[in-house]
């Protein structure tokens, strides 16, 4: 062993650009994995479902190679990164344990958002950055007009450019040489005290959690006794092993290496992200951590059938064991029954959770809204709301509320020139402010792109945007925010009232000027999906006492036996039997009843 023979890389690029399909490559080509037909691209890193099927990566995953140059042999490790803008704070972490950053670029596709984002974490890390040009095999590709490109924007030589086509191969040889040349290996010592940095965890059935882990200092073996600088506990290494990508047990890690350990850890919580790990008795002084992730998006989720509550939240539970972004609290509705409450990074990763508790634990649920979290200013304190019923009424906020506040991001959009003018209009439709733009590429001709940065509120982001964003610019229009603060905002609680009675789980936080819009909208929609009833329902939005719209439900009465003669009493009572099986799946609302179907419908956007 020697810390020479080790490199340590991430692969960091705009979503699509081909970050999974280059790493299949790299392991393919390093025969950690059996090659797979050309064409075919199973991609090995991506382990969960939803991954698969939504061909975007969300956990980061880890493997080591070994490649053999002049006869040495390397571990090249390799931490995969997802590429969401939602999963921003997973590519920070995976980049920790790294020295070196493939900038991965499409060739037809050029610059994006998040390419500069990614581009300035690993910057600001200080890592080597590789520029990688991919998908040159595309009749699209125009990689002169990138190298150009990504000198200006990066300040790239374009010497240093590799071009290949991840998908057939073509090139990739030339960078893993690259990642062998270029990047740096990790120093460390093995005789220094151990100083390991704990980067991600999973969690195991069988072992509990599973920590990945970087060695600085020092050697790690089976049987060691650690301790962990941020929890102060004490733990006993009982298995220790390296991602090859699939677990390979060893004898011990050594500086510069990447792994992972079982220690007796019984809740993911005690596996702290950024912590640093030494021995028991040694002090060493602690690596700088991350900020914890943040809860940005927050929805309810309850059971379609409330008697299904305690195996739903088990399931949540479990399920937040391998994503420990998002947080858990319970919340009772009077319409919905017992749930919880959930906050995510984002409205993807909402969605990534919602789609693998459906996948893999079978659940049956509603999911709320999202909201995201309001800072309420009263005159002696402040107070944090992400759930629409705790938001102040009117008469509250008139007696004793100073001021609200929204948080806001700070968002770039790229987008060729043609679309700019839809871009602005989207971004004023959506309250931005500070809007500023400048070209990005200027002199390039043709393909003229400008950049975009203004401050918009998160919650405007939350809903349409993103699909809005796509659409008004024909897809060319890439992404990518971070946050902004707070800033004070006119918002006030919207409730709907059936037949004159609140639903709390249909409240929603609205800015004053699209209250109009937003209660027409939703009382429309209510009365499409909502059944008539055996009298006539008033659909209502309110703020505070003022009604913003209304509609109204005409009276119904189903009579299902209408149609049948008498005598068939058989027939008769099937048809009654499944009409209160019917009536069995309703909810009910206020004083009517929706059927869990209206609910779902209401609830997709
Ligand atoms: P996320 O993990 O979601 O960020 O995506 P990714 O960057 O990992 O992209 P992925 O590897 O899934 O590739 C995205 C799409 O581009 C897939 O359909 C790939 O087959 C395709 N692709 C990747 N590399 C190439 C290439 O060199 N040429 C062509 N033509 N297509 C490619």
């Amino acid at each position: 062993y020697t810390c020479d023979l080790i490199r340590n890389f991430s692969i960091i690029a705009h979503i699509d650009h081909g970050k999974s399909t280059l790493a299949d490559r790299l392991l393919e080509l390093t025969g950690t994995i059996k090659k797979k037909e050309v064409g075919k691209n199973e991609q090995v890193l991506d382990k969960l479902k939803v991954e698969r099927e939504r061909g975007i990566t969300v956990k980061a995953q880890t493997a080591s190679m070994i490649h053999t140059v002049d006869g040495r042999q390397h571990i090249l490790n390799l931490i995969d990164t997802p590429g969401h803008v939602d999963f921003a704070w997973e590519v920070s972490r995976s980049m920790a344990a790294c020295q070196g950053a493939l900038l991965l670029v499409d060739a037809s596709q050029g610059v994006q958002a998040q390419t500069i984002s990614v581009f300035h974490i690993a910057r600001e890390r200080g890592l080597k950055i590789i520029p990688v040009l991919n998908k040159i095999d595309l009749p699209a590709a125009q990689p002169e007009l990138l190298a150009a490109q990504m000198e200006s924007t990066f300040g790239i030589d374009p010497a240093e450019i590799i071009s290949i086509s991840a998908k057939t191969g073509k090139g990739v040889d030339a960078v893993l040489k690259a990642i062998v040349e270029r990047i740096p290996p990790p120093s460390g010592k093995t005789t220094g005290p151990l100083k390991a940095f704990l980067f991600d965890s999973l969690y195991d059935r069988y072992r509990g959690v599973i920590s990945l882990i970087a060695i600085q200092d020092g050697v790690l073996k089976k049987g060691d006794r650690i301790a962990s600088c941020h929890t102060r506990k004490k733990y006993e290494v009982t298995d220790i092993g390296i991602m090859h990508p699939e677990e390979i047990p060893v004898n011990g890690l050594y500086p510069g290496q990447v792994g992972f350990i079982a220690c007796n850890m019984k809740e993911s919580s005690e596996a702290h992200i950024g912590d640093t790990l030494h021995r028991p008795g040694t002090t060493v002084e602690p690596m700088p951590g991350f900020k914890p992730a943040k809860a940005m998006v927050y929805a309810g989720i309850f059971p379609v059938d409330t008697s299904d509550f305690p195996k739903l939240e088990e399931s949540i539970k479990r399920l937040a064991l391998t994503d420990r972004s998002v947080t858990i609290q319970r919340e009772s509705s009077t319409a919905l029954g017992q749930g919880c409450r959930l906050g995510f990074l984002g409205t993807l990763h909402m969605d990534v959770f919602r789609q693998r508790l459906e996948d893999e634990y079978d659940a049956n649920i509603i999911i709320t809204a999202p909201t995201v979290p309001y800072k309420i200013v009263y005159k002696d304190r402040e107070v944090y709301v992400s759930n629409p019923t705790e938001f102040p009424d009117a008469s509250e906020m008139a007696s004793k509320v100073i001021e609200v506040q929204e948080p806001v991001v700070k968002a770039s959009i790229i987008v060729p020139e043609d679309y700019f003018g839809d871009m602005m209009d989207l971004c004023y439709t959506h309250r931005a402010e500070e809007l500023e733009h400048r070209y990005l590429d200027a002199g390039t001709g043709t393909s003229a792109r400008i950049m975009l940065n203004c401050v918009v509120p998160l919650s405007e982001i939350v809903t349409d945007f993103f699909d809005q964003l796509k659409s008004r610019s024909s897809g060319f229009a890439s992404f990518d925010y971070e946050e902004g603060g707070y800033k004070a905002s006119d918002l006030a609680k919207m409730v709907f009232l059936l037949n004159g009675k609140p639903v709390d789980a249909l409240a929603l936080i609205v800015h004053r000027s699209h209250e109009d819009d937003i209660g027409r909208a939703w009382v429309k929609k209510l009365v499409k999906v909502i059944p008539r009833q055996m009298y006539e329902v008033p659909i209502q939005a309110a703020v505070g006492k003022k009604i913003i719209a209304r509609e109204t439900l005409s009276a119904y009465r189903a009579d299902v036996t209408a149609g049948l003669y008498g005598g068939h009493v058989e027939r008769k009572m099937k048809v009654l039997e499944r009409q209160k099986e019917g009536k069995a799946r309703m909810k009910r609302m206020g004083t009517v009843d929706l059927p869990q179907e209206a609910f779902f419908e209401i609830m997709k956007k």
